[in-house]
């Protein structure tokens, strides 16, 4: 099991120093939607990289940043450069921020990712609410996380993703009139996006979306005690879905064209939280 208070004494004990107040929502910023940090009050943003231990980001569209914001009068921890298990990182590094944020005193946290649609019934430009997820392909990692005995014991009485979020953010989108799917958000580790054949096994398997984050940050902010839904941006169609050949650039383009509808979404879900 890994002592994250140990590991991570440094970073959060830094953090905490700077922060303007204790934030009560946290919100992980997916590729591509980084923009929505912009969109409502910044009171003060720390550069990942000042902090001690703080894996640094590398992909395109993935600025470090931990954002202290305000919504309509709700304390926000805004987290811009997700850490994936692409980049090489564990884990730990990944789940850093939602330990932070924990640590914190948040208590609600919303995962926003980018995915490729499944479902045949979903295009690109689509907003995805996650209803369930794939977890075992991270059972390893998980168990050497939070232990094998937490981690059977709580398996089956976590609520995630949380229903009460879930129904507010059915609630909001039904307040903006945004169309919002739903459907199982099945993680896959990258780093290549998937084969065609693969694609047709998470379908089979019941995945609606599949992306290369989420799932370990929902799973362990549960087991702390965390409130977590997630909202995917189905950015693309999943390999062998489409002709067209899957790349960053077409899931940033289409994140862009959905940027206002995902701003209206998660603002309103702010609100109603
Ligand atoms: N697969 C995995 N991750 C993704 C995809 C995809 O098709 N699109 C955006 N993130």
């Amino acid at each position: 099991m890994i002592n994250m208070n140990a590991k991570y004494r440094d970073t959060y004990e830094a953090l905490a120093d700077l922060m303007p107040f204790e934030p009560e929502i946290c919100i992980i910023l997916g590729s591509g939607l980084g923009d929505f940090a912009e969109k409502v009050e910044t009171v003060k943003s720390i550069p990942t990289s000042s902090l001690p231990q703080y894996p640094r980001s590398t992909v395109q569209g993935h600025q470090g940043y931990l954002h202290f914001s305000k919504y309509q009068n709700k304390n926000l921890l805004i987290v811009q450069g997700r850490i994936h298990f692409y980049e090489g990182y564990t884990l730990s590094q990944c789940v850093l921020p939602v330990y932070l944020s924990s640590k914190l005193n948040c208590v609600n946290i919303i995962l926003t990712n980018a995915a490729g649609g499944v479902n045949s019934n979903f295009n690109p430009g689509d907003l995805m609410l996650a209803t369930s997820f794939n977890g075992s392909n991270i059972k390893k990692e998980l168990t050497d996380l939070i232990g094998l005995v937490n981690l059977s014991q709580r398996n089956d009485f976590l609520d995630f993703p949380s229903k009460e979020i879930n129904r507010i953010i059915i609630n909001a989108a039904l307040e903006e009139k945004i169309k919002l799917q739903e459907g199982v958000y099945w993680l896959t580790k990258g780093p290549s996006y998937e084969t065609p054949a693969e694609v047709r096994m998470i379908r089979s398997f019941g995945g609606d979306a599949v992306g290369m984050s989420t799932v370990h940050e929902a799973i362990y902010a549960s087991t702390l005690g965390m409130k977590a839904s997630s909202i995917s941006c189905i950015t693309n169609f999943a390999a062998g879905l489409s002709d067209q050949k899957l790349s960053h650039t077409e899931v940033m383009e289409t994140a862009e064209r959905v940027k206002s509808d995902f701003e209206r979404l998660v603002k309103k879900t702010i609100e109603l939280l």
